[in-house]
């Protein structure tokens, strides 16, 4: 995810693509740039790291020139470094582009640009979209950037400027949002409305396969075919606080609505042909390398370990394989068991926990080859485990994780289907039906995000007591520690995760009165075993709200509430019914005036011991 703007008009185009990436960096900030076509010329200033190395690199005298591009970058591929920065050209300074998203098939296009004599000059996807414009450049850019666009695979919004058509730029996209505000005698684009709502509030929404033709009194909007297409103008009406959220009131709610693309984009390019067939060459694992597995180790904190306990369940089932799940904290100091078949898997969102980070170490100095899931390329995990897997989730900004925990699991499943095909421990038809059902997921998702109002309602009983409980078995169980640890980190209510079964040597006491039980009861070999501990609960007057698939019927008269799941093979529900409890710590934190994004004595990325 990054971020870009553009502006055309009358104005010195600098500081309005500088206050536009500003707003953007929620977008990423490994690196920015500006291109400008000035009257010498074009000029191309970009800086690694945040916007104000940018500004602070421009100095007091910024370029002129009243056309230009900006681009704030999250990197995906290659480091963040100056030439990795965007705007990127083609051999020559006649063309310029600025892209968010992943070209997919970048190496082979890249490939053959380099066989018709093109060079590059960075490590990035985006070059290449640079050097397609320039090879097929026929005097009109916006059929040059329809025809390039044609052997480009993946996800794109992209804006292009060239030197002979200085009047206009042309943008496309693909999988990844842009949108262009309509001025007066001038006109912007923009990933997200924050970068422009200052300017104005009238924009058009490009949807997917449509290019713009945007002059600084003029947008024509055409299909790939280069049909002009009648667009309606849409008046924002959010303030401009409520812009960078797009809409919603905080971060944490804005990124928990973003889950279904996020696992879109972990899918995208790995489950293939609508989860038919699994592909995560990228991490050239050689099949002996695959075979030769004797043991998992995965190491992680908070959030990213609760992912790895649903991890240990799938793999250890799937696979049959040993998985051990340690807190990073922990292992560091244990001394763990580690020969050298134990594949270490390091998982991170942000890829800078100070503890996470030292576990990896450690496991390297024992000579074992690490494995990072991580949703920050060029983070310190990254850089330093052998193979890393990116979740793709684009950044996460409020403390509380949710859309990287989705993502996690989601790269968890897909590692775990990959080795299972390697090692032959799935038949055919099991692996089919386990890929199709991963596939299918992110409309689930988007079935149970349209049923917030339901865990509202729900959020406002539980706002009221000091102190709750999770129950789950197996799978259940590690989602009922997730769903305890929002509840706790966001609304400050005691929460406490425990294996359904474990309630009755002891915890039971603690029911009392009311007191909110929430139950997931997901997995129908444990239904019976698990309503049973219910009744437990129900006999002690506890206040039950339960979360199972659709299909265990019945069970609405043994509860005080159910939310029914859309219904998925048992070992995938995770990804499910993790959802609801986001929204119920979500709205128990709202209803009780508690700070979402920023939640009391937390950080982000701990990056101290
Ligand atoms: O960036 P990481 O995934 O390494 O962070 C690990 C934990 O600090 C993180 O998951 C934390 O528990 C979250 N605030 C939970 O929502």
């Amino acid at each position: 995810m990054c971020g870009i703007v553009g502006y055309i008009g009358e104005q010195e185009a600098y500081p309005i693509l500088l206050e536009g990436l500003k707003k953007l960096e929620y977008r990423g900030y490994d690196s920015a740039g500006v291109a400008l076509l000035s009257r010498e010329g074009l000029k191309i200033i970009k800086a690694k790291g945040e916007i104000a190395a940018l500004e602070k690199k421009v100095g007091q005298r910024f370029p002129d020139g009243n056309t230009g591009i900006g681009h704030t970058r999250w990197a995906t591929h290659g480091v963040p470094s100056d030439s990795n920065a965007h705007p990127h050209c083609a051999c020559t300074e006649d063309f310029t582009v600025v892209h968010n998203g992943i070209i997919e098939n970048y190496l082979a296009l890249r490939l053959w640009l380099e066989e018709k004599g093109h060079h590059f000059s960075s490590e990035t996807d985006t070059e290449v979209l640079a050097h397609l414009v320039e090879h097929y450049y026929n005097g009109d850019l916006l059929k040059t950037v329809q025809e390039a666009m044609k052997s480009v695979e993946g996800s794109f919004a992209m804006v292009a400027m060239c030197q002979s058509e200085t009047d206009k730029l042309v943008c496309a996209r693909k999988d990844s949002p842009l949108i262009i505000g309509v001025g007066e005698g001038e006109n912007f684009i923009a990933s997200d409305v924050p970068a422009i709502i200052s300017h104005t509030r009238k924009i058009y929404i490009l949807e997917d396969g449509e290019f713009a033709v945007v002059t600084s009194s003029s947008v024509d909007i055409f299909t790939a075919e280069d049909t002009l297409i009648k667009k309606e103008i849409r008046e924002i009406t959010w303030d401009a606080v409520a812009a960078e959220k797009a809409g919603y009131q905080h971060f944490m709610l804005k990124e928990i609505m973003e889950q279904p693309q996020a696992l879109r984009e972990t899918m995208r390019g790995r489950l293939l042909n609508g989860g038919r067939e699994i592909n995560l060459a990228e991490l050239y694992l050689t099949s002996e390398e695959m075979n030769d597995i004797s043991k998992i180790y995965i190491v992680a904190c908070g959030t990213a370990y609760h992912a790895g306990l649903v991890g240990k369940y799938v793999m250890e089932k799937i696979l049959r394989l040993p998985v051990d799940v340690d807190l990073a904290s922990e292992f560091r100091y244990r001394d763990p068991l580690l020969d050298e078949k134990t594949m270490v898997i390091v998982i991170s969102q942000s890829g800078e926990t100070a503890d996470t980070l030292a576990a990896l170490r450690l496991a390297r100095s024992r000579g074992n080859k690490v494995l990072a899931i991580t949703n920050v390329v060029g983070s310190s995990v990254a850089r330093e485990a052998d193979r890393a897997f990116f979740t793709w989730a684009g950044p996460e900004i409020a403390v509380a994780s949710t859309k990287a925990f989705l993502t996690q699991l989601l790269s968890l499943y897909l590692l775990t289907l990959y080795l299972a095909k390697a090692r032959g421990a799935l038949d055919e038809d099991s692996f089919e039906c386990a890929g199709k059902a991963l596939f299918d997921l992110p409309a689930k998702v988007e079935a149970i995000l349209s049923r917030e109002q339901e865990i509202e309602e729900i959020a406002g009983y539980v706002s009221k007591w000091g102190s709750t409980f999770f129950v789950g078995r197996n799978l259940d169980f590690a989602v009922a520690m997730e769903g305890a640890l929002k509840l706790k980190e966001i609304s400050y209510i005691h929460a406490e995760a425990y294996a359904s079964g474990e309630l009755k040597h002891g915890t039971l006491a603690l029911i009392v009165e009311g007191i909110p039980v929430i139950a997931l009861l997901t997995q129908k070999a444990v239904l019976e075993k698990s309503m049973s501990n219910i009744k437990e609960v129900k006999a002690r007057s506890g206040y039950v709200i339960c979360f199972a698939q659709e299909g265990a019927e019945g069970l609405q008269n043994e509860v005080d509430h159910i939310f029914y799941l859309p219904a998925t093979e048992d070992f995938l529900t995770p990804i499910l019914s993790v959802v609801p409890l986001q929204l119920l710590a979500y709205y128990t934190a709202v209803a009780r005036c508690c700070s979402v994004d920023k939640p009391r004595n937390l950080a982000k990325s701990v990056t101290v011991e």
